[in-house]
């Protein structure tokens, strides 16, 4: 990990800080940001320098490559504040990798793991205030790459710019959750780009999610686009079967966002020494076993969601509710890691990246 911060930073405080306007006890995910931002340029073939200033308005000429071809990559990652007030964040090694893995399948110049942490860093030292201590609570963290060269050329940009928000944050879905398996549409195929967090990914299931959401299911899960017949991801998380006491999950591919929270998960069950079969799942294997009464539970897993219980899926137009599930795995993975997270317990995985005091 960084050690010492060896990034000059141009830094513009906020006159005045919109803190006392929050209700942090009633949140909507991903609305209100905190006083500054992170922003680097990328130009003449370099990453210029980090600036954090107030956080407001970009301005982009109407042709930039953003707008028209999509160029366009993000991460979520979250930080927690300890009983001491320091500043504790989850496996940010993995989002920074991921961010650039993202940028080079996007035709992005990779952005530096330097810059990136003593940016990250210097921020949420800024922004302290607005990571509460409450249980649930966390400062949901977006670090994005945009194309900002002007011109509708159909070629990668040469501008870019790297940008950090921050927003406070509860759960991300209030209420159950229940899922429509996808027999339709598709999010992602073979050679495709369904492994890179880009934005094309998210608008791509836009539109069939709507639908899904007007139906009654609050989200789709996602299965293969040429059979529709195995079971992927739920686009905003990861998703996890348990049949009898097997834990199941589909095998990260080019198709299939390779999730820290899925990570964090499979090495949770198998330090608990559950049986796992990381493996390709069938929607046809799934419906016998809710008719046969042995599907326990299906949950999503992902930064935002966190550990999210499905309560049911609709298959081909019938419906299947889960029985309620004692000794749930979705409430044992959703406090081991929170508990992690907060550092209420003991991190023998190393997961927790302590924030620096730039
Ligand atoms: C995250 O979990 O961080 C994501 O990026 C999912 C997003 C749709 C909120």
């Amino acid at each position: 990990m960084i050690t010492d911060k060896k990034t000059a930073i141009e830094i513009q405080r906020a006159t005045q800080s919109k803190i006392s306007e929050i209700d942090f006890s009633n949140l909507d995910f991903g609305n209100v940001f905190t006083d500054h931002m992170l922003e680097c340029d990328y130009k003449d073939g370099k990453w210029q320098t980090l600036k954090i200033r107030p956080y407001g308005p970009i301005s982009l000429d109407p042709s930039a490559k953003v707008f028209h071809y999509g160029q366009a990559i993000f991460e979520g990652m979250k930080a927690y504040k300890g009983d001491d007030d320091s500043i504790w964040m989850f496996r940010p090694d993995e989002n920074q990798k991921r961010l650039n893995t993202s940028a080079v399948r996007l035709a992005i110049p990779e952005f530096p793991k330097d810059l990136f942490f003593d940016g990250l860093e210097t921020l949420l030292n800024i922004e302290k205030d607005w990571i509460q201590k409450e249980e649930g609570s966390s400062l949901y963290i977006r670090p994005f790459v945009i194309a900002t060269e002007s011109g509708v050329s159909a070629n990668p940009a040469k501008e870019y710019k790297f940008m950090i928000l921050c927003s406070p944050a509860q759960s991300y879905y209030s209420g159950e959750v229940r899922v429509l398996f996808a027999d339709t549409y598709s999010r992602s195929a073979s050679g495709g780009v369904g492994f890179a967090k880009c934005a094309g990914n998210y608008a791509g299931q836009f539109y069939p999610t709507k639908l899904a959401n007007d139906a009654g299911y609050q989200q789709v899960v996602w299965t293969d686009a040429s059979t529709h017949e195995n079971l992927e991801e739920a686009g905003t998380m990861n998703v996890f079967f348990r049949i009898g006491d097997t834990l199941i999950t589909a095998p990260t591919s080019d198709r299939i966002l390779d999730g820290v929270t899925r990570k964090s998960v499979l090495a949770l069950a198998e330090d608990k020494g559950l049986q796992v079969e990381v493996r390709t799942i069938s929607v046809y294997e799934i419906e016998a076993a809710a008719k046969a009464g042995t599907l326990k539970e299906m949950f999503g897993a992902g930064t935002a969601a966190v550990i999210n219980p499905i309560v049911g899926f609709n298959f081909q137009g019938v419906d299947y509710e889960l029985p309620k599930s004692e000794n749930s795995y979705a409430d044992y993975f959703k406090k081991a890691i929170t508990d992690i997270q907060t550092k209420k317990s003991e991190d023998k995985f190393g997961w927790t990246y302590k924030v620096r005091n730039l």
